[in-house]
């Protein structure tokens, strides 16, 4: 009887002492982040202490972690190799040399040492495991090496929206500049309502913030203080002297999502501290380098320039080669014509042009509605994404597919003609012609 009680005492202290040391492992992300078994990829670090967004509470990964933040993308992109694909049984055999039916077969995490770029874990020729049979099937790619597949202006796993054969084909004989170059342009700004009311505000408020107030597009559609500075833009509530991002998300929910969906939002997505330039592990400016990233990182609060917001923001943050290297180039002066009224409005290309670029969109009343992206990420990459949101605006599509597969004219941010050659177009010719011959 003695016996019995000290081995379930011995048993329940184990078990007490275990859940014990379980609460403290997930409650404490100082203490998990010691069991990180190796460092983050570039997509993810930031975020790498909260381990239970992508680990179960027994450590291992579901597919749903991944997708809570993923599918919507993939899905938009018309995903080349969905899940799907993969479950439907008679794919059931392309299974057996590598787990296509789940996200960690080929993105692992904490393994630097068998990272490629965009967080791939596979060798570069896994390709061959599905589609050994493609010199073939396709006499064009005979003898081709299967690590070159997915290279930049060739294929990609998931996103093929700018590189399928049709999409290429109509395009292939493009001049390397539109006759018509520019972009989409945003509404022009609304009407002044006269007269625009601040409303109540505190005495003792900086005589800047008011003219500033008075020259934006916020006086211009009625938005007075109140709306930002009281909750809900009710003036019985209290006045709160720094309004945060919620204060925004009321009207611009677009942008407010954008914003959380990529790198320079996805901390405060989590529920953490906003990022800042010294947390970075991209080049940027030391003096920056505790600025907290937020809407008024690149919005000054009252005066909300956009021009200002496109290029001198990101300047003033930003600091690799390819940044440092825009001043310079012929898409830069587009952009010092245009704000200085010489060029016409969407003829410019600054930062924001390529990195959060504009999309427009028909409302129920038919109106066309232009907004911005605010995922700086969205179009990032594999970089063959800004073929369709940006360059085609201005430029044909063999000029892009080679510059984009560029990396030595991306670092010097496009500052003269592409001297790499993808030959996607050629095989496409190359197919036709023995498509004839054969007839
Ligand atoms: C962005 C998602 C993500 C976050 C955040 C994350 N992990 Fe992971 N972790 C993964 C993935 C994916 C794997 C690989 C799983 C596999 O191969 O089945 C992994 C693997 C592991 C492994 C097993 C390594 C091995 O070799 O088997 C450990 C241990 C681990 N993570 C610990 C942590 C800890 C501790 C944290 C938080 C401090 C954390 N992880 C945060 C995604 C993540
Ligand atoms: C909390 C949201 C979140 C979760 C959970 C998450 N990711 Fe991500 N992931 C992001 C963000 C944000 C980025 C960076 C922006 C981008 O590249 O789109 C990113 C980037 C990536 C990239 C591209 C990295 C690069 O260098 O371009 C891959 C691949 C990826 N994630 C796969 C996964 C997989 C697989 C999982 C599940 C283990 C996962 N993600 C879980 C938000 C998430
Ligand atoms: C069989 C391998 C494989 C599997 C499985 C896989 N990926 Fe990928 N993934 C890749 C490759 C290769 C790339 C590099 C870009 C490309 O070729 O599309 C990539 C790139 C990405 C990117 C960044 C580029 C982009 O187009 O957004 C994200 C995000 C991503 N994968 C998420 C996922 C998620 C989420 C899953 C699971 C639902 C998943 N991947 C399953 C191979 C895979
Ligand atoms: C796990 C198996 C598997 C892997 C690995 C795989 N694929 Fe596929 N792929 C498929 C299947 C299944 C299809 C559907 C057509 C078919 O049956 O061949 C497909 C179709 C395609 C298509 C044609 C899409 C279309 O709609 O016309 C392309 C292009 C492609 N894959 C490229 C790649 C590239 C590039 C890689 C490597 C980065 C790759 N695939 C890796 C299974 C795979
Ligand atoms: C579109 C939203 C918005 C409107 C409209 C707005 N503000 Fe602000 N205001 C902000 C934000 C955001 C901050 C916080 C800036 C920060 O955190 O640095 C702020 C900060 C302030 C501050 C504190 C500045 C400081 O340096 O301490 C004062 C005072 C102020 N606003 C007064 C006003 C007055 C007066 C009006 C009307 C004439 C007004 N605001 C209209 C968003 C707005
Ligand atoms: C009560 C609604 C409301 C709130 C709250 C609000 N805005 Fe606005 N905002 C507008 C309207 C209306 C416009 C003018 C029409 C447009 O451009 O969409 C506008 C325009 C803008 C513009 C474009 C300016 C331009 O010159 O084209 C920016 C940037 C902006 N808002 C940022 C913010 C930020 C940041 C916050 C939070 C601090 C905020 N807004 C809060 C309603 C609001
Ligand atoms: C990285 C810099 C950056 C950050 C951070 C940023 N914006 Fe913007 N935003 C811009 C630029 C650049 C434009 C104008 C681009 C153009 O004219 O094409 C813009 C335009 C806008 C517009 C007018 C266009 C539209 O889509 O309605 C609104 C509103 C806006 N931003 C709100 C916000 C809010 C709210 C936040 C915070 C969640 C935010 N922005 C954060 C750079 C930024
Ligand atoms: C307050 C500083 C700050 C400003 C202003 C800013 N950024 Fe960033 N940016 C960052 C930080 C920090 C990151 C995240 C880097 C990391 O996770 O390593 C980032 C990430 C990015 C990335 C993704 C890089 C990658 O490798 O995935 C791009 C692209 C980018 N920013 C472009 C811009 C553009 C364009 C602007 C102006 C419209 C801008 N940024 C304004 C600080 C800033
Ligand atoms: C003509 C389009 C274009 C313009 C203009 C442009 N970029 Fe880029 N940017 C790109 C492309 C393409 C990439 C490469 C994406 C990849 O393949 O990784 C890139 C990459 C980046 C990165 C990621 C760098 C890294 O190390 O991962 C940052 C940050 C960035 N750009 C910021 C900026 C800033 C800030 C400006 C303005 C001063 C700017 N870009 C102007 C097209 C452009
Ligand atoms: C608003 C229009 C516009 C957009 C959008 C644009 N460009 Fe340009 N780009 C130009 C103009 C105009 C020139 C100068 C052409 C010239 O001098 O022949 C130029 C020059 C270039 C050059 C140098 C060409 C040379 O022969 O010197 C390259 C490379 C380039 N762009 C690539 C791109 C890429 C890649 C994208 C998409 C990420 C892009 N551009 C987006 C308008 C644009």
């Amino acid at each position: 009887m003695k016996r019995k009680l000290v081995i379930w005492l011995t048993w329940s202290g184990v078990l007490w002492g275990a859940a014990g040391l379980c609460a403290v492992f997930f409650f404490q992300p100082k203490l998990q982040s010691a069991f990180i078994p190796g460092s983050t990829t570039r997509g993810h670090h930031q975020i790498e202490n909260d381990c239970q967004v992508c680990h179960t509470p027994w450590m291992s990964v579901k597919t749903d972690a991944c997708n809570q933040c993923h599918e919507e993308d993939l899905k938009k992109h018309r995903d080349t190799h969905p899940m799907s694909k993969f479950t439907d049984p008679r794919n059931a055999d392309r299974l057996q040399t590598i787990a296509a039916d789940e996200c960690v077969t080929c993105h692992q995490e904490h393994r630097p040492e068998i990272t490629h770029a965009m967080g791939v874990t596979q060798p570069d020729d896994f390709c061959i495991h599905c589609h050994q049979d493609v010199g073939t099937d396709r006499p064009t790619h005979a003898g081709l090496p299967f690590t070159g597949c997915n290279a930049s202006g060739c294929h990609n796993y998931h996103d093929n929206t700018a590189l399928y054969e049709a999409f290429i084909d109509k395009r292939k004989n493009d001049p390397a500049n539109n006759r018509r170059q520019q972009v989409v342009t945003r509404a022009p700004r609304p009407e002044p309502k006269t007269p625009t009311v601040p409303g109540v505000f505190p005495e003792d408020t900086d005589p800047q913030v008011l003219h500033d107030w008075q020259a934006s597009a916020h006086a211009r559609a009625g938005v007075s203080c109140a709306e930002c500075h009281q909750e809900g833009g009710d003036v019985a509530k209290p006045w709160i002297q720094r309004p945060g991002m919620d204060s925004c998300a009321r009207c611009h929910e677009g942008p407010v999502k954008g914003f959380k969906t990529g790198l320079h939002g996805m901390r405060v997505a989590a529920g953490l501290s906003p990022m800042t330039p010294a947390q970075a592990r991209i080049p940027m400016l030391a003096s920056a380098a505790h600025s907290e990233l937020t809407c008024n990182s690149c919005h000054a609060p009252h005066a909300y320039d956009t021009r200002k917001a496109a290029a001198e923001s990101c300047q003033s943050c930003h600091d690799d080669t390819h940044t440092r290297a825009y001043a310079a180039s012929p898409h830069a002066k587009l952009w010092a014509a245009e704000i200085s009224g010489v060029g016409k409005p969407g003829t410019g290309v600054s930062c924001a042009t390529c990195h959060l670029p504009r999309t427009s969109r028909f409302d129920e009343n038919d109106e066309k509605i232009v907004s911005v992206e605010h995922n700086q990420n969205a179009n990032l990459r594999p970089n063959d994404k800004m073929i369709r949101t940006v360059c085609l605006d201005c430029h044909g599509m063999p000029m892009v597919l080679d510059a984009l597969a560029d990396r030595a004219l991306i670092d010097r941010n496009f500052d003269g003609p592409p001297s790499v050659h993808v030959e996607s177009i050629d095989l496409i010719l190359k197919r036709k012609a023995l498509k004839a011959q054969s007839k």
